[in-house]
């Protein structure tokens, strides 16, 4: 039995069919599977290891490479506040805190209630927007306490779902245009790509000097 609901067993299968080699679709199933639980739970790694042909420890040290796949459970709203130069001279220091006693947890903790997870971040790359937040890795310009309380309370309300999604959700509306997958046609595609190596390959072999030379 697939750990996979039906519907994103389906995206899994697309999605390996737009990969010359299945492994190359690691880190793509690994969000699919972190949209379906909020995080890579242990099945869903030992799923994606005998889809993609590796193992399951390989999954595992894909996944703990980044910073957007989390392999323990996360709240529904992880919240990441940057502490790096430009955020820290900034007040990203005192943000921490006061975002620390708002939700009850050290940073690297996760509220109770699993609604929220709080986590110390490096550069986020928005520096021009001191100290920096993210929720769900999308920018939300919290840099007050009173924005942050704001925020959590929105947060809480569910008024700010259109825009923040639970953790794991990369996209809120799925591509209806643009790459479409046609599994024939790139069967066929592969499989011509694999007949022209092989007679390439034959050529070449051809035209090698023979090795046997006489004296
Ligand atoms: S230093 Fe915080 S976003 Fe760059």
């Amino acid at each position: 039995m697939s750990y996979f609901t039906p519907d994103r067993r389906a995206q899994a299968e697309e999605l390996l069919s737009l990969y010359p080699k299945a492994r190359s679709a690691l880190v793509p199933l690994c969000h699919l599977a972190q949209e379906q639980d909020g995080w890579l739970r242990p099945e869903a790694m030992e799923e994606i290891a005998g889809l993609v042909g590796v193992t399951p420890a390989e999954v595992r040290g894909t996944a703990t490479f980044y910073d957007m796949l989390h392999t323990e459970p996360v709240g529904t709203y992880l919240i990441a506040i940057c502490t790096n130069i430009a955020c820290l001279l900034d007040g990203a220091q005192e943000l921490l805190e006061h975002a620390e006693e708002l939700l009850g947890v050290r940073a690297g903790g996760t509220t109770e209630d699993g609604r929220f997870s709080l986590e110390e971040a490096e550069c986020l790359a928005d520096c021009d927007h001191a100290p920096c937040v993210q929720v769900n890795h999308r920018f939300v310009r919290a840099q007050t306490p009173e924005a942050f309380d704001q925020l959590v309370d929105d947060l809480v309300a569910g008024r700010v779902q259109e825009t923040i999604p639970p953790h794991g959700t990369l996209c809120r509306v799925r591509r209806d245009g643009g790459l479409r997958v046609d599994r024939q046609q790139i069967a066929a595609e592969r499989a011509a790509a694999r007949a022209a190596k092989a007679s390439r390959a034959a050529a070449a072999d051809e035209a090698k000097p023979s090795s046997g030379g006489s004296s």
